[in-house]
């Protein structure tokens, strides 16, 4: 039950892409994004008599997430975000790319309204489904009047778009905030903050509003013993026009391998440096060092350079 204060007045809209929260099957057979997103919030009686929209944006596995989709999730997010009545936007998602998409969704649209992702690790079939729960969580926090941004809540953990991650493939607690830490957690009904929610400028729906088709090609090589430039090189030719490199530790890069990105970055392609470690942030930016992504997973960094490269359709 939620008090009072937590019982902001308005709608909320659930947005639905798919996921193993959408998946039939059993635990590790299963097909993701097979049921609609209207029989999940059927399938929670705790959502009866809430004021709820639920429309089918996309139904695809999330490994299969496209920049199409993308594009067509902003647009509808921003569709509703702007519309009174609206208390806040649910998306429900596959969570194998849930940490894209919700970095992509808070650079393009910032919101000031919470957009909450939510998913699963088991299928809506599975004994131990663990996607009501999820989808109740994420409900109760779009419709919390302290909440803003794009977070992603699981296990009654509300994340930033920044710092959530997978960081594990099969355990129901699959997500973490890294050394950050969760931003909030949801108990019982009741939303509980522990530090402040995300915010920045959003770039904007014209930044993404060219063909998806069209985007630019950014890729993400990997320094590993034995790397070199071969992929760079192939990757170039193919027309990439920004590459992230997934470095070891700190953000190092083997020398064959930074070799190949210094040529590629002389011929005018950006690049970011990001770290094979599982948390954690490149820490410093030596002299002459790639650029540094930061706290981003290489996935995101990927996000963050394909965003630099749609430039405003006025630039
Ligand atoms: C997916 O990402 O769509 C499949 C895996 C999952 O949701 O847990």
């Amino acid at each position: 039950m939620q008090n009072k204060s937590q019982q902001a007045a308005g709608t909320v809209v659930i947005l639905g892409t798919g996921g193993t929260i959408a998946g039939s099957g059993d635990d590790v057979g299963y097909t993701a994004g097979q049921m609609s997103v209207q029989a999940l919030v059927g399938a929670v009686p705790a959502l009866a008599g809430r004021q709820l929209e639920a429309e089918q944006v996309a139904q695809v596995d999330s490994k299969d997430m496209s920049h199409a989709i993308w594009q067509r999730l902003a647009q509808r997010l921003a569709h509703h975000l702007a519309r009174e009545e609206v208390a806040g936007v649910v998306v429900t998602h596959g969570t194998d790319t849930l940490e894209e998409t919700a970095w992509f969704l808070q650079r393009v649209l910032a919101p000031a309204k919470p957009v909450v992702l939510t998913a699963a690790m088991r299928p809506a079939t599975s004994l131990q489904a663990d996607g009501p729960q999820n989808l109740l969580d994420a409900v109760t926090l779009a419709a919390w009047p302290g909440a803003q941004g794009v977070v992603a809540v699981l296990q009654g953990r509300v994340h930033g778009p920044a710092e959530v991650r997978k960081r594990q493939p099969f355990a129901l607690d699959a997500f973490e905030s890294g050394e950050d830490g969760p931003l909030a957690v949801v108990q019982e009904g009741q939303v509980r903050a522990l530090r402040s929610w995300p915010s920045g400028e959003a770039l904007g729906l014209e930044r993404i509003a060219a063909d998806a088709g069209t985007w630019p090609r950014v890729d993400i090589v990997v320094s590993h013993a034995g790397a070199d430039g071969v992929v760079v090189e192939a990757l170039v030719a193919a027309g990439a026009r920004g590459l992230v490199v997934e470095g070891t530790g700190n953000g190092t890069v083997h020398a064959s391998l930074l070799a190949a990105l210094a040529r590629a970055r002389a011929a005018g392609l950006p690049v970011l440096r990001a770290s094979r470690c599982s948390g954690g942030a490149i820490v410093g930016s030596p002299e002459g060092a790639l650029p540094t992504a930061g706290v981003l997973t290489p996935a995101k960094a990927r996000v963050e350079l394909l965003l630099q490269l749609l430039l405003p359709p006025s630039s």
